[in-house]
């Protein structure tokens, strides 16, 4: 089929990538020439694991394209992907459709014979109905359907998620469309993958729900670890007793920092905000987003207390600064927050990150980028560990700490307690 992505992110991209390598003839589309030059001679504008060999392989054949002509990759093009950004609203609550809307317009110029406009956005529940008056205001609604196609794919995880997802959800009630994407996913369906029609609004807001609930199962065994914390349990402990029920499961149930990355703050935020425009309450998911701000402050002033509430000229190393381990995404990352408020406070930050400096970070003075682990760590008071990439797993602390009065602070609780104080280390973890 001839497919077209616009929106050449995390999720347009892998996912146009890996629709051209089942066969399809694949345009990639962005409105940002330089990320589209670099695609076009290999350089990969994000860190995803096998993305770059998928990327060079399709591109030689042919089967993938990277333009930024959007009018000429519509024409050219039997299904739409609409794949932009659809962060939250200044005002720090609904989704900001607008990218979406734009290019909504943008696609109506060009419909010349029947075309499916897909949402692989996460967008609010009625947008479907906004892209069809908007299309409608130039075509025919003979010559289009809007479907929604809601993409579950998680960075780091998201070529093997393409291609062995639990489920493809389509928003439709349009039967030929239905058929279309049926034999478009036909190889991932012939692989076990779910296939399930649903309505348009449905599909949209089982995007959102999907999120939110797993925002809550993360809020519910953070809050679980405060409580383990007062009364000397062990939160490892809970989680793997109660995952090991299989109406609960342990996925999504190991506490840690707050949650953060570019769709569950946003998300969880969104689906309040429509719940309340129709009149109802989910009054769950509200104190979900209060309870995961809450825990940003909680982690700092527990920051503070590690370092016995003395952080001025304090070295402070955090290992890992993206939002989890196995991207290079810093949309909405604790640290974001964490490391301005230490500085403010006087300390001195390192950070190593395997995805190397990060550009929110080189406006202040105070926060060095090290190229490696043993760099970052020497100097330290406290290392922070905050995400659980391989490469923190297995470092011999004793002997790269030069400073012999450190502590760690594992928030994601990595090394065994046990070890540590066998060791002599001063050793903090969540939930312990
Ligand atoms: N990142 C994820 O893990 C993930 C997973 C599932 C769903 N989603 C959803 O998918 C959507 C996209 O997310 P993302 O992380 O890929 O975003 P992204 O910011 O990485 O990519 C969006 C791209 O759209 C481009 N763009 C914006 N306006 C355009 C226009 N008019 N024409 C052409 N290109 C344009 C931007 O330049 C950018 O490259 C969001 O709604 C998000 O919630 C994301």
């Amino acid at each position: 089929m001839k497919l077209c992505m616009i929106g050449t992110g995390y999720v347009g991209l892998v996912s146009g990538v890996c629709f051209s390598d089942l066969g399809n003839e694949v345009i990639c589309v962005d409105n940002d020439l330089n990320k589209i030059e670099n695609l076009k001679k290999g350089i990969i504008p994000i860190y995803e694991p096998g993305l770059d060999e998928l990327v060079i392989k399709n591109y030689k054949n042919n089967r993938l394209k990277f333009s930024t002509n959007l009018k000429d990759s519509i024409l050219k093009s039997d299904v739409i992907f609409i794949c932009v950004g659809t962060p939250t609203k200044k005002n720090g609550k609904d989704a900001d459709l607008s990218q979406v809307y734009n290019v909504s317009k943008e696609i109506s110029k060009s419909i010349k014979k029947f075309k499916i406009i897909i949402t692989k956005s996460t967008v609010s529940v009625t947008t479907g109905e906004e892209i069809e008056k908007i299309v409608s205001k130039k075509v025919s609604k003979k010559l289009f359907s809007v479907v929604s196609n809601p993409e579950f794919l998680r960075e780091g995880e998201a070529i093997r998620d393409f291609y062995k997802p639990d489920r493809i959800i389509i928003g439709t009630s349009h039967k030929k469309s239905n058929n279309i994407l049926k034999n478009l996913y036909a190889p991932l369906i012939s692989r076990g993958a779910k296939y399930l029609n649903t309505s348009r609004r449905a599909a949209e807001l089982i995007k959102y729900s999907s999120n939110a609930f797993l925002a809550t199962k993360i809020t519910f065994i953070n809050e679980l670890a405060n409580l383990c914390e007062k009364i000397d349990v062990n939160i490892e402990d809970v989680s793997i007793g109660m995952g090991l029920d299989k109406r609960i499961g342990s996925r999504f149930l190991r506490a840690g920092p707050p949650y953060g990355g570019s769709c569950f703050p946003k998300d969880t935020k969104a689906i309040a905000v429509t719940a309340d425009k129709f009149k109802t309450n989910l009054t769950i998911i509200k104190s979900v987003i209060k309870s995961n701000e809450n825990r940003l402050s909680l982690i700092l002033r527990r920051i503070i207390h590690i370092l016995m509430n003395s952080v001025k000229n304090k070295n402070i190393c955090f290992l890992g600064v993206t939002f989890k381990a196995n991207t290079d995404d810093m949309r909405d990352s604790p640290c974001l927050s964490m490391i301005p408020a230490l500085i403010k406070k006087g300390a001195k930050i390192n950070y190593f990150d395997p995805t190397g400096e990060k550009s929110d970070f080189k406006k202040f003075k105070n926060v060095v980028f090290s190229n490696n682990i043993k760099d970052a760590i020497k100097k330290s008071d406290l290392i922070i560990i905050h995400t659980e990439w391989n490469d923190f797993k297995t470092i011999n602390f004793k002997k790269d700490v030069k400073n012999k009065k450190f502590s760690i602070f594992d928030m994601r609780n990595i090394y065994s307690a046990n070890k540590m104080k066998d060791q002599k280390i001063k050793y903090f973890s969540i939930g312990n």
